[in-house]
């Protein structure tokens, strides 16, 4: 069944304020609810339907009379006044068979919910919809032994013991006294210890803030709780938000099928993404979890303060709230290196999906499971689109159209419609096409030619789009692209100029140039397009050497990388010598940052490579792109042999460990270093650095080293010994050896790691650890037999009962299908069709196969 955004209509009734008590137990708890409800004086249709899932329904009562609902697809329908009236229901629900981990489920003993989107409704019978907000009181009750501690949202009220009843009872009441939708419900109850701190706000309120953590993991705490404060005074300082509530808790739960999640007050993370040591967790954890604690933190305005009209609305929040912590990132440590980051996941993300059968506008029109659409196009091109929105109207008309939005639209669910109209508003501006960057699919081309005559330098731009499922033809769309010029010496002769294409082509001249001007385009990636640019590879070389824009500096390189690869790849061409001096000659620049060094020294993905060649209209060979691959890695090695050594040790961190940007940026150098050493002193270094190691960033690149040289064998046994008991590094263990296995030997190393007494298939991230790295092993997926292919999609059929939101969003490891010859084609469909013909499939993963299989 297909749900769709021109379809919706406002819910009938409005509520008043809702009142629940859990009466928990491990399989029947009893969730008892007492709803206010009065008719919507904007409805169109006065049904009274509330969705419920899997609950049994012990009684049900208008204004204190029992009634008994009529069961329709999908949860009940009510007769009730046309007046308000009070709900009340008793139901049933069982905690421990919950294994899809949506709604109530556990956790190693602990009880916990994940509602977004629409998990609510396996909770209790409600209006499970974001545009239905409510003000929520909960009582819990639990057992002291096992429960001691109960949570959810708002404040806590109240906190007892009550042996009169129950022994060994407990309970506590929490009120949110903040109008919400039911997707930020939350409950948590268990053994855990808190790790405690306060802020205080810009007003001088004194906020309570606690990381909840079962007993082990105490340790694992403080920089969460740091990056929590950070982002409190950020979001204050940059966007005059202020926290709203006496108290903010965090709890970090090992089974969670996303990153975490902004439930109001009580925000839930995947263990992976909060608890962080520096023995267990590498600088890159480190990054990822700050961003992570500050993307949950910012929700509380946008997102929660401010929520979704609809689950069509979804990058409203999405969009904005990556948007911003990806502006808390920069500040924190460095912007260019940020930009990078995330235009390097945006590529390996987005453009697949955008490019491929699931392509699908930031703003969806229709779908079946809406969970399927947390994707990276609404999410990361959701925040290009606001960071375009940005670069159009400035920095300063977006701070004004930012504090109209809070403004106008606080405690409200709103659209996309709303959001332009707050820039509308505040600019004046008219952005009607802008608009069709929410509702165009694909990845628009832009193609730059440059004349020059006299002294006028002119950019002829253009753009395209290629047709994408459902849309056929598209409108030329605003795209900003900032362009700098610079002459024959490097100095930039004209600082960054934003050119609006807004038609298909589209012509920017530039007077007063006696001599040909250099450009540099699409600084900053300025806008979420591909960019065909004719020039030559002297030309690349020039603008790695001397670009003044870091981001189009690092892509001169980038580009240069490509296209040796592809070189080599499609015919068998020797690497770049040009590139490989250019790129020695900025790795011995001590002036400029070491963590931009390091990531100068990478280049494109296998699976980015074979994206390329597709769009070129080739065949992808994975063999012959690992090889390729391979190969300018090690002429890498042996331009910089020299080099690297002094690189390695001059990177080397001293004291205690730090993982802020500065050490975090050596040690990503000289991890790269060692990588490369590795090929030229097989593994000797390598060894050392694993011997030596006292933090896990400088352990697991020394591990990957050893395992790349074919020689971890000692490593892995004496990695799981150290680390058996953390469930967090054990995920690392199982994914570095799929990682760095040998394509031919991919599927088995696979198969056998699925024997493991620790491969806990249930757990999303030891799953992903394994299956997830092995869809990401491009070589090795792709190998001719076919036998990976075989093996993820036993494993998904397997894990499609248990936990269906896991099993979909993996399917897209097979969303590239079509690139590939005949006989992987052939391969990959009848996994497809095997998955798509079980009996019983979910929803969710059937919508993902078959939109896979059809387009
Ligand atoms: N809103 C959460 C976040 O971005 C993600 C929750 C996703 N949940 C889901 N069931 N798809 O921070
Ligand atoms: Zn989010």
């Amino acid at each position: 069944q297909t749900i769709y955004l021109k379809d919706y209509t406002p819910f009938g009734f409005i509520v008043d304020g809702v009142e629940l008590t859990f009466r928990l137990h491990p399989t029947k708890t009893r969730v008892f609810s007492k709803i206010a409800f009065r008719p919507n004086p904007a409805a169109i249709d006065n049904r009274f339907f509330l969705h419920g899932e899997q609950l049994k329904l012990i009684n049900a009562k208008i204004d204190g009379a029992e009634i008994t609902p009529r069961a329709v697809d999908g949860g009940i329908e009510v007769d009730v006044p046309d007046a308000p009236f009070t709900w009340e229901a008793e139901v049933e629900i069982n905690p421990e068979a919950n294994t899809a981990l949506e709604g109530l489920y556990m956790s190693n003993g602990m009880y916990c919910t994940q509602c977004e989107a629409e998990g609510f409704r396996k909770i209790t019978f409600y209006p499970d919809r974001p545009d239905v907000m409510a003000t929520f009181t909960v009582r819990i009750e639990g057992n002291v032994e096992n429960t001691p501690e109960l949570l959810s949202n708002g404040n806590g009220d109240e906190y007892g013991t009550d042996q009169t009843v129950t022994p060994n009872s407990n309970y506590a009441v929490w009120i949110d006294p903040w109008p919400k939708p039911a997707y930020l419900f939350a409950l948590v109850a268990g053994d855990l210890i808190a790790h405690e701190d306060t802020f205080k706000t810009m007003s001088g309120k004194d906020v309570r803030l606690s990381i909840f953590v079962r007993p082990g993991d105490e340790h694992k705490c403080a920089f969460g709780m740091e990056a929590l404060k950070k982002s409190m005074k950020w979001d204050e300082d940059v966007y005059g938000r202020e926290y709203d509530l006496d108290e903010f808790n965090i709890v970090a739960v090992d089974d969670f099928n996303m990153g975490a999640m902004e439930n109001k007050g009580l925000n839930i993370f995947n263990s992976s993404c909060v608890l962080a040591s520096p023995e267990t967790a590498t600088d890159g954890n480190f990054e990822r979890i700050e961003a992570i604690i500050a993307h949950e933190y910012f929700h509380n305005w946008t997102g929660n303060r401010i929520t979704c009209r609809d689950w069509f609305q979804l990058c409203l929040k999405e969009g904005l709230t990556v948007y911003r912590d990806a502006q808390f990132t920069a500040d924190m440590r460095s912007e260019p290196v940020k930009r990078i980051d995330d235009v390097l996941a945006l590529r390996g993300r987005q453009f697949p999906e955008d490019q491929g059968p699931l392509s699908h506008p930031v703003r969806p029109e229709s779908f079946q499971e809406i969970n399927n659409f947390y994707t990276a196009t609404v999410y990361e091109k959701g925040a290009e689109v606001i960071g375009m929105l940005k670069t159009l109207v400035g920095d300063d008309a977006y701070a004004k159209a930012l504090d109209l939005y809070f403004d106008r639209h606080d405690s409200q669910a709103c659209t996309i419609e709303d959001w332009i109209k707050v820039f509308e508003d505040s600019t004046s501006r008219d952005l009607t096409q802008f608009k069709l960057w929410y509702s165009q699919s694909g990845t628009p081309e832009v193609t730059v030619r440059e004349e020059f005559e006299g002294d006028i330098f002119t950019l002829h731009l253009s753009q395209s789009s290629a047709p994408t499922p459902g849309q056929d033809t598209k409108a030329p769309q605003v795209i900003p692209v900032a362009v700098g010029l610079l002459n024959d010496n490097g100095d930039e002769v004209l600082p960054t100029q934003v050119l609006e294409l807004t038609e298909t082509e589209k012509s920017f001249t530039f007077k007063g140039h006696a001599t040909r001007p250099i450009p540099s385009v699409l600084r900053g990636f300025s806008a979420p397009v591909t960019l065909t640019q004719d020039i030559d590879n002297a030309r690349r070389a020039f603008l790695l050497a001397h670009d003044t824009d870091p981001f189009n500096r690092w892509e001169a390189g980038r580009n240069l990388a490509r296209d040796s690869l592809i070189g080599a790849i499609v015919d068998g061409t020797a690497h770049n010598e040009d590139y490989l001096s250019g790129l020695k000659a900025l790795l011995r620049d001590d002036r400029l940052d070491p963590a931009y060094r390091a990531l100068m020294l990478g280049q494109p993905s296998q699976s980015e490579l074979a994206g390329i060649l597709h769009k070129q209209g080739q065949i992808p060979d994975p063999a012959a792109i690992h090889a390729a691959t391979e190969s300018l890695r090690d002429a890498k090695a042996k331009a910089f042999a020299d080099l690297l050594p002094d690189i390695y040790t001059a990177n080397q961190v001293t004291g205690p460990f730090s993982p802020d940007a500065e050490p975090a940026g050596k040690r990503s150098l000289a991890n790269a270093a060692l990588s490369l050493l590795t090929r030229l002193d097989g593994g000797e270094a390598a060894e050392k650095q694993y011997k030596s190691a006292d933090n896990m960033t400088l352990q697991l690149a020394a591990f990957g080293a050893l395992l790349d040289a074919g020689k971890g064998d000692n490593a892995i046994a004496a990695f799981y010994d150290q680390w058996n008991d953390d469930r967090l590094v054990i995920d690392k263990w199982f994914s570095m050896q799929v990682m760095f296995a040998k394509p031919e030997d991919l599927a088995a190393t696979v198969a056998n790691l699925t024997q493991h007494a620790d491969f806990d298939w249930k757990n999303p991230n030891r799953f992903r650890a394994v299956m997830g790295v092995m869809a990401a092993h491009h070589a090795g997926f792709h190998h001719t037999s076919g036998t990976s292919y075989q093996v993820l999609a036993d494993w998904l059929l397997k894990l499609d009962p248990v936990n269906p939101q896991t099993t979909a969003r993996m399917c897209s490891a097979f969303q590239t299908w079509k690139r590939y010859d005949d006989d992987r084609q052939a391969l990959l469909k009848a996994q497809l069709e095997r998955i798509a013909g079980q009996n019983g499939l979910s929803r969710d993963t059937t919508e993902m196969v078959t939109r896979i299989l059809e387009a």
